[in-house]
Order: C-alpha cells, then structure tokens, then sequence
C-alpha cells in the first residue's frame, strides 16, 4: 500500500512525547493528509522497507569523493539506517552519527557491528534543534537527506545547531537538500555531480513494491520497463547529485 495510505491516527501513538511535540501539528495530524508525518511513521513501524528504498537511492560517488578525507571528527545529523554514516567511517577517525528513531538507530548500530565499525562510531539519539554534542566538537558536520527548512526537521535553529558543533574552519553539509535555495540565502554553496542516475533496487521485483508504496504513480512504467535499475526521472524525483556546504570562518 502505498505510503500516504499506510498508516493512520491511530498510529501516531508511537511518538514519544519530545517527537510529537516536533513532528505533530498542534492538534494532533493526520499521515493520510500529511506525507512528511507518514514518512516519520515509517522511519519508526517499517524501518526496514525504509532501509529497502534508502540502499536503492544510491548517492552519487561524486558526492561521497567530494566529503572531506582523512578528518578527525565527524557529525551526521539524521542518519537514519546509514546511507551516508558507511561512507563516512573511511573519511574520519571517528564519527558520532545522531538519529531520533530508535528503530532506525539498531539497524544502524547492526550495519556497523557487522562491519566491525563499532569501535569508530558512535550512535546517538539526538534532533537537529538540541544537539547533544559539544561546541566546536566536528571537524564534518553533515546531514543527509534529513535537514529541511522547517523547524521539526531542521530549520535556522537546526542549522545554528549544526555550526555550533562545527569548529572554526571546519565544514557544514547538506547532502540532497530538499530547499537549496534557503540554504544559499544562508551562505551555503551548491555542488553538484552530472551524468545519468537510476535507482539500483535489489531485483525487477523489489522495484515494483517499493515503487508502489513510494511513487505510485510510477509504478506502471517500472513494471513497464521491467528492470531493477530504474531512472530517477521515471520515479519522479530530484536524483541524490547535489550538495550544500559552507566552510567556517577559523
Ligand atoms: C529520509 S531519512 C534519511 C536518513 C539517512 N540520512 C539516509 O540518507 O538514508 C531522514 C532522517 O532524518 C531523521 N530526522 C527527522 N527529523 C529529525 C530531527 N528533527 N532531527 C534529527 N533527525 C531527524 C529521521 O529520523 C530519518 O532518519
């Protein structure tokens, strides 16, 4: 089913009361009319199928080269199963990844134990807007198709926070950002990676259900083309290319 019908009201309930009071609208929401709240509800009842979409949305390699190498500490907001947390632990000595779903936290925390990553990384429950990592504390603050511009996902405050943790000289990322234009009316410079992308699903068939729960009104075409890999403009979506940063003043 597809994810603006999957779960309803009676769902919400799995909020804790810190997450309702970001994620929720004053009076309650409804994820049948508020697609970023079904997304939270996923991140927390199906993170698995999330985790199925997040390995097919595979980020550009330019994306990843471009990070910087050989840092000693490194901040990722949102990190979610770890798209990006995997990648970075090459790029850094160590890194703390901060994540607010629990559920998304213990696939992570498995992804990194099975890779014998356990002793570089650290995960944490943590928001955007209250940090709970010291000041000056990263040499790489990044986020990953997480930061947003609205203020349960991000916002100036979720921002501010982001370059509190950074140290002077350091750098602040936005990978995929959603709104690129807020983030360069804040001083942030865009990059991005050409050339053809396509979603690389695990099989003709995992294709076909995570198009109908995520773009359903593609579904047709990825049936139609009857392959895995499926070109992020048949899906309908911005393909994973582009980045925001701003270098600290040291
Ligand atoms: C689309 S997922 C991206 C996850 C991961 N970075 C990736 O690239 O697959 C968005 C992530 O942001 C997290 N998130 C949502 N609101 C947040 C907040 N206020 N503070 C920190 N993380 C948040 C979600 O729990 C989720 O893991």
């Amino acid at each position: 089913m597809e994810l603006r019908r999957r779960y309803t009201t009676a769902d919400l309930g799995v909020f804790t009361p810190e997450e309702a009071s970001r994620f929720l609208p004053p009076g309650g929401g409804d994820p049948q009319n508020d697609v970023i709240l079904a997304w939270e509800l996923l991140y927390r009842l199906e993170p698995e199928l999330y985790d199925r979409l997040a390995s097919a949305e595979r980020l550009h390699p330019g994306i990843v080269s471009w990070l910087p190498c050989g840092v000693g500490r490194i901040a990722e907001v949102g990190a979610g199963t770890g798209r990006l947390t995997m990648e970075l632990i090459g790029r850094g000595q160590h890194v703390v990844a901060v994540e607010p779903a629990g559920p998304m936290r213990l696939i992570l925390e498995r992804k990194l134990a099975a890779a014998d990553h356990g002793h570089r990384a650290r995960v944490v429950h943590g928001f955007f807007d209250q940090l709970p990592l010291p000041d000056d504390s990263a040499d790489l603050v990044v986020a990953c198709s997480a930061f947003t511009p609205a203020a349960g996902h991000g916002g100036e405050t979720g921002l501010a926070e982001m370059e509190r943790v950074c140290r002077p000289g350091g750098c602040v990322a936005v990978l995929w950002p959603n709104h690129l234009g807020w983030l360069v009316a804040r001083g942030y410079r865009h990059v991005s990676f050409p050339g053809p992308m396509s979603a690389q699903f695990g099989s003709y068939a995992d294709a076909v259900e995570l198009a109908e729960v995520f773009f359903p009104r593609a579904a047709g075409e990825v049936r139609r083309l009857g392959r895995r890999l499926v070109p992020f403009e048949v899906l309908g979506i911005n393909p994973p290319r582009d980045l925001a940063f701003k270098v600290l003043a040291g």
